[in-house]
């Protein structure tokens, strides 16, 4: 299945068809060499602090958009087992006052851990790759993550997909959480970074973020869709992505960076659209941004778009 082109996609700008099999990466274009725009994450050395966010896993499509002006590209959330995702419709279009927006019940539509493996063990690094993984059980995440890791620059523990309970139950529990998170730190070999929902935003400043402090986390993604009721999906809800949850991912960067300082580097996601919402971001304190529905609605040039502005402004 197309990943970005299910549920009447089909007119994206650039769909995951156009990205398999168009060389737009071989365009110098797209992309913004500059010493001023790098950074580091976790200690790994970005070009810049623009990362594509999870949704892709075909490595022909991770490849062509590591050339596409992002500083690292991060892989869809992968599970142990394969899984078939929800039935479509499962992605559908939203317009709203603030730009045109996304909602999914994607479901971790994924290869499989074993299949995901073998597909990427051979892809050029041209950026980091920050693989992601979805787990039920601490085992789940521990298996992947053992896996996983070596093949990637930083490893994202996704606890924030409100399509599914398989990660989306863990704020609910974030003593055990800690505990995932901790046994995590001990085998990973990658920087790991936890990924939030902003649908806890009090839960995460209490209790999910001092847990991954303790735990030995120093990254946040902060963060994934909101969860909305949506009656044309198949699931009849889903997660809302794009400009709409653009003020609340202001604020939750704003909030997190005053609360905690400089314990945490931040990757800022969630409704970036433009190079101002970008440069904004940073300026409250992300470390770097990251966006998936731009990418679908406003083209591949956004990414470059958004550096020249960075420039500009430095
Ligand atoms: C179709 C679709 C699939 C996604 N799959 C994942 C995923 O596998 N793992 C994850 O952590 N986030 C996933 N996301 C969330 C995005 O990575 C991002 O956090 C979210 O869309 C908010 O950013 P945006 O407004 O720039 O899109 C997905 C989003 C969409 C629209």
């Amino acid at each position: 299945m197309d990943e970005a082109s299910a549920g009447g996609m089909g007119q994206d700008p650039v769909g995951s068809k156009g990205l398999r099999h168009l060389p737009f990466d071989r365009l110098p274009v797209f992309r913004l060499a500059d010493p001023r725009l790098r950074t580091t994450l976790g200690g790994v050395a970005l070009d810049n602090p623009l990362i594509l966010a999870a949704q892709y896993y075909d490595p022909r499509i991770l490849r062509r958009a590591m050339g596409l002006g992002f500083g690292a590209v991060t892989a869809k959330s992968i599970t142990v087992n394969p899984r078939p995702g929800h039935p479509q419709p499962n992605l559908v279009r939203r317009r709203s006052a603030a730009g045109p927006g996304l909602v999914n019940c994607n479901g971790f539509q994924n290869p499989g851990l074993e299949a995901f493996r073998a597909s990427i063990a051979g892809l050029p690094h041209r950026v980091p790759l920050i693989v992601s993984v979805a787990g039920e059980t601490v085992d789940d995440y521990v298996a992947l993550v053992r896996a996983l890791a070596p093949l990637g620059d930083l490893v994202e523990i996704n606890v924030s997909s409100p399509n599914t309970r398989l990660v989306y139950a863990w704020n609910e529990r974030p003593r055990e959480l800690h505990g995932v998170l901790q046994a995590l730190v001990a085998v990973s070999p990658r920087p790991l970074i936890v990924k939030l929902s902003p649908d806890f935003a009090e839960a995460n400043e209490r209790d999910i973020i001092p847990a991954a402090l303790q735990a030995g986390v120093r990254i946040l993604n902060y963060g994934n869709t909101r969860r909305i009721d949506e009656p044309r999906l198949s699931q009849r809800a889903g997660g809302l992505s794009g400009p709409e949850i653009f003020e609340a991912t202001l604020a939750n960067v704003r909030r997190t960076r005053q609360r905690f300082g400089d314990a945490l580097e931040i990757i800022a996601t969630g409704g970036v659209d433009t190079p101002d919402k970008a440069v904004a971001l940073l300026a409250e304190g992300a470390r770097a941004v990251s966006y998936f529905t731009a990418f679908i609605t406003r083209g591949p040039i956004l990414a470059r778009r958004i550096l020249d502005s960075l420039l500009r402004s430095s």
